[in-house]
């Protein structure tokens, strides 16, 4: 499923270097940290009706990793809002967008990974884009499993959404050679972590399972698909989960900002089942939610 380019999206404007620019024009340094050395942090969030989902988790989780990234001069929780807003008001975008907001260490003296170099301060960069789910929440999408593990503490903490997506983008590409849509990526002990850009659960005998957020992103529409599961009391736990098991549960679905909660309808070639009574009381609820948890534009 690879996404087509959108004519909309040819004249928008990027916020980049305290800058309002159209895309041809919007660029960091090549002693940009993030050129450097993949050395950012990022978010993915989706504009509906007016608002920004979820925008508070979002920089909530952004300030979280440039924390542990040990960043300095990073901007408020507010100060990036008010840029957000800014953005999507230039681009007279309210709904059916995409953002991909990054803050990069910012600027270095000299090429070098001493983050003492960077003596700057960091860069953000909004881009926004006219772009809906990626995913179709009704004929889902296939997997393989990937033979590139997921990070766990151990290594690389996944809490820290960070731009060094290179362990993911080894996955995707297993995937697209595989003729798939998605790579299921494991834990250190051969345990389901998450995929390539999204988290997964599982229903057997009416209750939800989903990995511990342990070596996966701890996703925001992950952590609300269990604040949902448990409003409308479908029993949720966090487990190891293996491959048998999902090549036998009820049904088998991921969630994420790119494709909000989507069927996987394979596994490496196993038919996953489609009993959807538990996926679709949840698709209908975080419908009916959405715009709750949006933070209005203004
Ligand atoms: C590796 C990975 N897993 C899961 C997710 C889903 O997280 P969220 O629900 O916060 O979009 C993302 C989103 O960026 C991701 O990159």
């Amino acid at each position: 499923m690879l996404q087509k380019f959108d004519p909309r999206n040819k004249d928008i404007l990027i916020y980049v270097n305290d800058k309002l620019v159209p895309r041809d024009e919007a660029k960091v340094s090549v002693f940009d940290s993030v050129v450097q050395g993949g050395d950012a942090v990022w978010e993915g969030l989706r504009v509906y009706k007016g608002g920004v989902f979820c925008l508070d988790r979002h920089l909530e989780r952004l300030q979280h990793s440039a924390k542990a990234m040990a960043f300095t001069q990073v901007p408020t929780s507010e100060e990036i809002t008010e840029k957000v807003f800014e953005t999507l008001k230039a681009n007279e975008m309210y709904d059916d967008t995409h953002i991909r907001l990054t803050l990069t260490r910012g600027e270095k003296t000299t090429s070098g990974m001493d983050p003492r170099l960077n003596t700057f301060g960091p860069t953000l960069i909004i881009v926004p884009e006219w772009k809906p789910p990626v995913y179709d929440n009704e004929s889902g999408i296939t997997l393989i499993t990937s033979t590139i593990r997921r990070n766990s503490p151990m290594h690389v903490d996944s809490k820290i959404h960070h731009n060094n997506l290179i362990n993911n983008i080894l996955a995707k590409i297993q995937a697209n050679v595989a003729g798939v849509d998605a790579a299921l990526m494991l834990d250190a002990y051969g345990f389901a972590s998450e995929l390539n850009g999204t988290n997964i659960f599982m229903v057997s005998k009416g209750e939800l399972f989903t990995p511990h957020a342990d070596a996966c992103l701890h996703g925001i529409t992950r952590g609300l698909v269990i604040e949902l599961a448990r409003k409308i009391e479908i029993p949720c736990i966090e487990k190891n989960i293996s491959l048998t098991e999902m090549y036998n549960a009820d049904m088998v679905f991921c969630t994420g900002t790119m494709g909000e909660l989507t069927p996987i309808v394979t596994i490496d070639g196993r038919e996953i089942n489609a009993e959807r009574t538990v996926f679709n009381q949840l698709l209908a609820l975080f419908e009916e939610i959405k715009g709750e948890y949006c933070i209005p534009i203004s």
